[in-house]
């Protein structure tokens, strides 16, 4: 049961977004998802509640880095744990980072001002030379322009390996899909392609970006949740 949390100290990066698109994704692929929402904005939470039912999703609201680790000890089931951590440093981003299996730190367009991302990276480089623990990490970019993707990722890149530090090969593109999601509820599946401009795109890059994911951190699934994942993939394609 990996756990998958979403830091970055600066607000707005897309943190929010990002674990709604992966989640939402992963469930549809049959995997039981359970989102642990720490965001003082509660949007995961608010979601949720006007979505109904999401099959394979709960939520976990109001987590705490005192309720963080029971969260995980009971809820055993889960095959993905998302966490969505405040925009601001608190006493959960230690904890959360120290009990990650993968900490993906989205970053806006370019990184030249990503002091937010910045505080992620060092106190992971922290914990790694101080204490031994090693987590990994990498740079997922977010509200990318889709006209400028490439030159935007090469850029970032071209930062970050200079710190060692991985960017995903999936950014997170601007997409006003990934707006109207929060306001209406339920997944890039039943939004309406007349009413949302480049749905399928959208719905493409949320594809693209969890196939990394589930590359890096890889589950088997129980017979079941397949077989629940394969209808999910049928009766949207
Ligand atoms: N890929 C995207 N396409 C379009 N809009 C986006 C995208 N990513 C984020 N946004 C918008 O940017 C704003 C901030 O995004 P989000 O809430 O995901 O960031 P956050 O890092 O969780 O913020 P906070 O630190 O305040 O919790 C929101 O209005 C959201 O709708
Ligand atoms: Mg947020």
């Amino acid at each position: 049961m990996p756990v998958i949390t979403f830091a970055n100290t600066k607000g707005g990066a897309g943190k929010t977004t990002a674990v709604l698109l992966l989640s939402t994704e992963l469930a549809r692929r049959g995997y039981r998802v359970t989102i642990l929402d720490a965001d003082p904005q509660h949007w995961i939470s608010h979601w949720y509640e006007i979505s109904g039912h999401v099959p394979n999703i709960s939520v976990i609201d109001f987590v705490t880095s005192a309720s963080l680790p029971v969260h995980l000890s009971e809820n055993s089931g889960t095959d993905y744990f998302i966490l969505d951590l405040p925009g601001a440093r608190t006493p959960l981003l230690a904890t959360a980072l120290g009990l990650s299996d993968h900490v993906l730190i989205p970053i806006q367009g370019c990184a030249m001002d990503a002091r937010g991302g910045a505080q992620v990276l060092e106190l992971l480089q922290y914990l790694e030379q101080r204490a031994g623990i090693h987590i990994n990490h990498s740079v997922v970019l977010t509200r990318v322009n889709s006209m400028v993707t490439t030159r935007a990722l090469q850029t970032v890149k071209a930062l970050l390996s200079e710190r060692s530090v991985t960017v995903l090969e999936t950014p997170i593109i601007e997409r006003s899909a990934f707006r109207d999601i929060f306001d209406c509820g339920g997944t890039l599946y039943t939004m309406d392609p007349n009413r949302v401009s480049n749905l399928d795109k959208a719905q493409e890059n949320a594809r693209v970006f969890a196939e990394e994911m589930m590359r890096l951190l890889p589950v088997r699934l129980t017979a079941s949740a397949r077989g629940a994942g394969h209808d999910a993939i049928r009766s949207a394609a």
